[in-house]
């Protein structure tokens, strides 16, 4: 039996129709019924109930926006640390192995090529970076597995959000048997508040700036995968392969869905952060060579976006 935490939430809904399409015996287990966040909680339910595979999709996002961790820092370091360190050692205990939903969140920026080899650059709003995007993308590359994350509180300036998410990870691995598999501004066809081309329809105002992205249905697909084909445990990056501007975006969006509003940019940062946002927001490029080579295929970023707008569920 797998077990998935965090079924209630946005990414862990996902995981339950996933299994339930999979017809893979499962079970939820919500904070409502026994706070598993306490160890002492959830190892004797874990060693009752002994499931062969754990999901964690459970952990604290901020609502309605990643802002809400600034001020929430305990329920964010509870929720996104604390709470997977528990969990990492009571699966340890038992030799359950599990996966773990993380974040790209923790990387900002991108590997540029250069006369001198791949450089990092943090910003790509950069107008020679936002150049190579559009002439020579192949100059532009993301943050494998094995690079340190640079948004975090080991290489500050980063969101307290994505502080504790790097922590996580730190706090995780080679504990046990485990997956850490890092998500990406989740998408799909279903018009949700949660859902980035919601988003983008929404804003009053857009970030303009590159980013790799996961669809939601494409991320569970492919989680689900590395378990079941067994696929070695290790941090994966889980996203659409390729990286996306936020004006192609929107060029998709028009071109499909033929909104009646305009789309207007924030000027610059400065603007972004004077008036919409409290917490600094990663932007960042991720590589996939890691989990393609595992033989885990996401479609690339571009088709997976329009697939979604083309298959598009507004909501009421
Ligand atoms: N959504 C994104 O944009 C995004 C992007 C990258 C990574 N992630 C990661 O994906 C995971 C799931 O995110 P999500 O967007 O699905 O979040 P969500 O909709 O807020 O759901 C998270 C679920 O976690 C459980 N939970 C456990 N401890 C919690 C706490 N202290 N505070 C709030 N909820 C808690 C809750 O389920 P019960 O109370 O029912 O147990 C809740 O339904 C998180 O680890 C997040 O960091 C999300």
């Amino acid at each position: 039996m797998i077990l998935l935490l965090g079924a209630s939430g946005y990414i862990g809904h996902a995981f339950k129709e996933a299994l339930q399409v999979r017809g893979e015996e499962f079970r939820t287990l919500s904070r409502s019924q026994l706070d598993y966040t306490r160890f002492e909680a959830l190892y004797p339910f874990l060693k009752d109930h002994r499931p062969s595979f754990i999901v964690n999709a459970a952990g604290y996002t901020g609502k309605p926006n990643v802002d809400a961790c600034e001020t929430a820092k305990a329920d964010t370091l509870l929720g996104n640390t604390l709470f997977p360190q528990a969990l990492a050692h009571a699966c340890a205990m038992l030799d359950i192995p599990w996966g773990h939903v993380s974040s790209g969140c923790i990387f900002v920026g991108c590997q540029v090529a250069t006369e001198n080899g791949w450089v990092t650059e943090k910003d790509m709003t950069r107008p020679e970076v936002r150049a190579l995007a559009k002439t020579s993308p192949a100059k532009l590359r993301g943050f494998d597995e094995t690079m340190t994350p640079n948004f975090s509180f080991r290489d500050p300036p980063c969101s307290f959000y994505s502080g504790t998410k790097a922590l996580g990870e730190e706090v995780i691995r080679d504990v046990g048997n485990n997956y850490i598999w890092r998500l990406r501004i989740p998408f799909d066809e279903i018009d949700n508040q949660r859902n980035y081309l919601s988003k983008i329809l929404r804003y009053a105002k857009t970030y303009d700036n590159l980013n790799s992205l996961s669809h939601r249905g494409d991320f569970v697909t492919a989680c689900l995968d590395m378990w079941l084909d067994r696929v070695p445990f290790g941090t994966y990056n889980v996203t659409n392969p390729g990286f996306v501007s936020t004006g192609e975006v929107l060029a998709m969006i028009k071109a499909i869905l033929k909104p009646s509003r305009d789309f207007v940019f924030w000027k610059d940062d400065a603007e972004f952060y004077r008036q919409g946002a409290v917490a600094l927001r990663s932007n960042c490029i991720m590589d996939t060579t890691k989990l393609l080579a595992a033989g885990i295929r996401m479609r690339p970023v571009h088709a997976a976006i329009e697939s979604a707008l083309s298959n598009w569920q507004p909501g009421a």
